[in-house]
Order: C-alpha cells, then sequence, then structure tokens
C-alpha cells in the first residue's frame, strides 16, 4: 500500500485549524501528527507532499449534481466522466448525484439507468439521491427498499414543474410518511409550480419572452409558500428531516428558521449562484444572452435583501449545506431551444468546478469564517447525508484532501479555468485570492501542478447511510 505524507500544512477542519502533517496509508487517513513527528517515529513515506503556507482541508463534497440529466428537451451536457473530472478540478471528491424516477416509470430500472451511466465513468466518488416524480403504491415501496439495500438515503421531491416532476400535497405526505419510517431524508424544491405556471403563460401571453421573465414568473413569495407548506407537510408526517434545496430568497430562509427554532428538523441548502449572482446583473443582461442563468429557483433581485441573508444564514447555520446544483447546458443549441420563449430554456447553471474557489472568496472577504468552507462544503455534506468516511481529516477516514493556496490566485472564465462541458461559464471573469493546489481521492493524487492527474474510473459508488446530522 502507497504511504504519503502531507507535511507542515495548516489542518483545517470545521471547528479549528492546527499545524500537522497527514499520514495516509493506502486509501485511509492514518494519523494526524505534530509538523515533523512522523521521522522521530520512524514513520517512512513513499511520497511527500510539502504543504507550507497551505492549508489541508477535507475534499469537498458537492451533494447536488446533475450529470447527465435529461431535462427541458435535451440532457444536461456534462457526462458522470467531464463533470467529475471538473468536479476534481475545483478540488471536489465526492458528489451525489439524482436519480430520477417520473410518473410511470419504475424506480428500480431507473435507478440502474443512472448506474450505468455512471459505473466506471467517474473521476472520484459519487452516492445518489433519487427524485420520486411519481409517487404510488410502488414508488413507496421501492422507497423503503433503497434505503435499507442500496445506500440512497435520500429523496427529492417537487412542488414545481408541473406534469414533468410535480408531485401534489397528498403525494408529498405520502412520501414524507414513507420517510418518516424507515429514518430517510426529504429534499424538496419549494416553489408554488401551479401558481408559476399561470404567471409564466400569462407573461408569454403578454409578450414577455425574455430570460429575465423567468425570474420576475417566479416571485420569492411563491418559494417562500412552498417552503412554508413543505415545513408543515413534514411536520405532520412525523417530524421527517426536511431539507430544503437551492434556496435563493430570503422568504423562504425565513420559513426555515422559523421551523428550526420551533425545533422542527429542517435544513436548507443554497449555492454559489445565488450568493453571487443576480437578476440584473446576469438574468437581464441584453437579448438572449440572460438565458446562460436560467436556472429554478431563479436568481433574484439584488435590490432586496436576499443575498445579504443567504450569508446571514450560512454563518447562523440557517442554511447547513452549500451545493451548486450543477445543471449544465451549453448556449448553442441548449438554452437557444428556448429563444422567443423562456419558459422553454433548459433550467440550470454549471459550476461543480468552482464552489470550492468562490465560497473561498466569501472567506476573504469575511461572509464566513475558514472553518465555516470547510463545514459547509465538506463536513456538514457527509454528516447529513449519511457519508459515513467522508468529510473530517481523521484517522479512520477516506484519505479526501483538498490542499488549497491561499496565496495564489484563480482567474474563472471560458479561457481561463473551466474544465465543465459547457460553452460558457457563469462565473466568467470571477477572480478568486486562492486556489486548488492538490487534490487526493481515496489517497490517489487526482489534481496537481495544474494538470489532471487522475483516471476516469477510480470513483466508486459509495452506499449511504442514514443522516448522521440528526444524530
Ligand atoms: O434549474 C435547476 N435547478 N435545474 C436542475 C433541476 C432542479 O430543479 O434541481
Ligand atoms: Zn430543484
Ligand atoms: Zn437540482
Amino acid at each position: 500500500m502507497t504511504r504519503t505524507l502531507i507535511t507542515n500544512g495548516m489542518i483545517v477542519s470545521a471547528t479549528g485549524r492546527a499545524s500537522g502533517d497527514v499520514l495516509i496509508d493506502g486509501e485511509t487517513i492514518a494519523a494526524i501528527l505534530a509538523p515533523g513527528q512522523a521521522a522521530g517515529l520512524g514513520i517512512s513515506a513513499d511520497r511527500t507532499i510539502d504543504a507550507t503556507g497551505k492549508y489541508v482541508v477535507p475534499g469537498g463534497i458537492d451533494v447536488h449534481t446533475h450529470m447527465e440529466l435529461p431535462f427541458g428537451g435535451t440532457e444536461a451536457s456534462d457526462t458522470f466522466e467531464t463533470g467529475t473530472v471538473a468536479a476534481a478540478w475545483g478540488g471536489v471528491t465526492t458528489i451525489v448525484d439524482f436519480a430520477v424516477q417520473n410518473t410511470n416509470t419504475s424506480v428500480h430500472e431507473r435507478l440502474a439507468e443512472w448506474h450505468e451511466k455512471a459505473a466506471g465513468n467517474c473521476a472520484i466518488d459519487y452516492g445518489f439521491h433519487q427524485i420520486i416524480g411519481g409517487v404510488d403504491e410502488e414508488s413507496l415501496k421501492a422507497m423503503t427498499y433503497l434505503v435499507d439495500n442500496e445506500g440512497i438515503t435520500s429523496f427529492k421531491l417537487f412542488m414545481a414543474y408541473p406534469g414533468v416532476l410535480y408531485s401534489d400535497d397528498g403525494q408529498i405526505l405520502r412520501a414524507m410518511q414513507n420517510a418518516s419510517e424507515s429514518g430517510a431524508m426529504i429534499m424538496m424544491h419549494a416553489e408554488n409550480g401551479i401558481a408559476i405556471d399561470v404567471l409564466v403563460a400569462q407573461s408569454i401571453a403578454r409578450g414577455d419572452t425574455d430570460p429575465r421573465f423567468h425570474s420576475l414568473t417566479r416571485p420569492a413569495e411563491m418559494e417562500g409558500e412552498a417552503t412554508h407548506r413543505a415545513i408543515q407537510l413534514a411536520k405532520v408526517a412525523g417530524n421527517v428531516p426536511l431539507y430544503i434545496v437551492h434556496m435563493s430568497a430570503s422568504e423562504a430562509l425565513e420559513e426555515v428558521a422559523a421551523a428550526q427554532h420551533a425545533g422542527l428538523n429542517v435544513f436548507g441548502e443554497t449555492c454559489p449562484q445565488y450568493l453571487y449572482l443576480s437578476l440584473e446583473d446576469h438574468l437581464a443582461q441584453p437579448g438572449f444572452e440572460g438565458a446562460k442563468w436560467v436556472c429554478s429557483t431563479p436568481l433574484r433581485t439584488k435590490h432586496q435583501h436576499h443575498q445579504n441573508d443567504l450569508w446571514k444564514g450560512l454563518r447562523m447555520n440557517e442554511l447547513a449545506i452549500v451545493s451548486t446544483d450543477h445543471c449544465p447546458f451549453c448556449f448553442k443549441d441548449q438554452k437557444e431551444l428556448g429563444l422567443g420563449d423562456f419558459s422553454k430554456i433548459p433550467n440550470g447553471i454549471g459550476g461543480v468546478e468552482h464552489r470550492m474557489e468562490l465560497l473561498y472568496q466569501g472567506v476573504v472577504t469575511g461572509e464566513i469564517s475558514l472553518e465555516r468552507w470547510v463545514e459547509t462544503c465538506a463536513t456538514t455534506p457527509a454528516r447529513m447525508f449519511g457519508l459515513d468516511r467522508k468529510g473530517e481529516i481523521a484517522p479512520g477516514f477516506d484519505a479526501d484532501v483538498l490542499i488549497w493556496d491561499p496565496n495564489n490566485r484563480t482567474k474563472i472564465g471560458i479561457n481561463d479555468k473551466h474544465h465543465m462541458n459547457m460553452d460558457h461559464s457563469a462565473y466568467e471573469g470571477f477572480e478568486i485570492d486562492g486556489k486548488v493546489d492538490t487534490v487526493i481521492s481515496r489517497g490517489t493524487v487526482v489534481v496537481e501542478n495544474d494538470t489532471f492527474v487522475g483516471k476516469v474510473g477510480h470513483g466508486k459508488y459509495v452506499k449511504r447511510g442514514l443522516s448522521r446530522y440528526l444524530h
């Protein structure tokens, strides 16, 4: 077994930081040692990585990605191969993607399809959540089976996208009751899709067809209302753990915070796009350009306090996790499907490569601490979603490590740092005061010296346990 020693770095965890050396034996972290202690103990390594002046943190865990997702008449442009290589470039060592079941399709068959897409094609480890787009007797039974046998312990439901993935309140309640029994987590896309579809139809009929109307027809109140409803349903269903995905609106955050203060098992997730991008500066760019930033929930106006509230929510742990909701589409031929009708623009932004970078910039600007960066991007995602060997640098954990250089810089852009399979970057021109230096996935170096040195197929499927966040 190969032994690797990372020396002289600043090891940062969710709770603190200390200088030290990390000893990796094979795929596992074997020991944390005082700087230089290894030599005194007669410990030798096959490889030594000098991390002087750098942070040594757990590899990023992105629990919300959509590789190869069929959506909006097309398919997300990153395959499991291109998407996981890009993730590695961004310091991410595990993703949790979504297998999709729709009305009248079998959960088991659809999950098998997703396994087929991913198996042997990933550069880093991966797990699956299961989307239940058709709640019925069969899918409810399958949910329990997946928890007990397949390492899938979280299920995403949609209050949005009527006719596609939408569940009504009765279906949601039934799925929640089922999850409550098995101990699983419900992930909710909380937007009032029925009301939104009325606003969308009215907007198109008026001739308001530009991309910016995507946000104007999905008002923050519709996110707040659905979040409130989801929380009430979860309470009735036995206080089932409820995780509200991709939150963008202050109104929704208020609902999550109130539920938490009332002692409910409710958790929030946001994404870099909601912390940094806005209706005015991005979605409302002239002509059809704004299509690049069509995603749901939508980018919000910068003239209200959504972004400030989201950063505050991250500091207060009202938002526990930052994921990307990586759902990339090229501008050409994909986003262009919605030319003349914003409702036909496939929803999604690609960002799996840039979450660690963008959130680190929040450390630089003083929005969050270094420890909170680690906590929201690695440690809590692992605990929340039952990735029992990941998210910490500690003996016995998988040797998934990001060495981060705070004295270097990253320029994001299609001709700068960009490895996702997209013809544009949602973060074009962003500059970060820090840089991914070295990435290690289960003991194997996958990125170093500005080069991807990993192997497609190295990434393994990870069966997940129940959420450790509650226990
Ligand atoms: O715009 C988004 N979020 N696309 C991906 C599907 C989803 O709702 O997460
Ligand atoms: Zn969603
Ligand atoms: Zn998503």
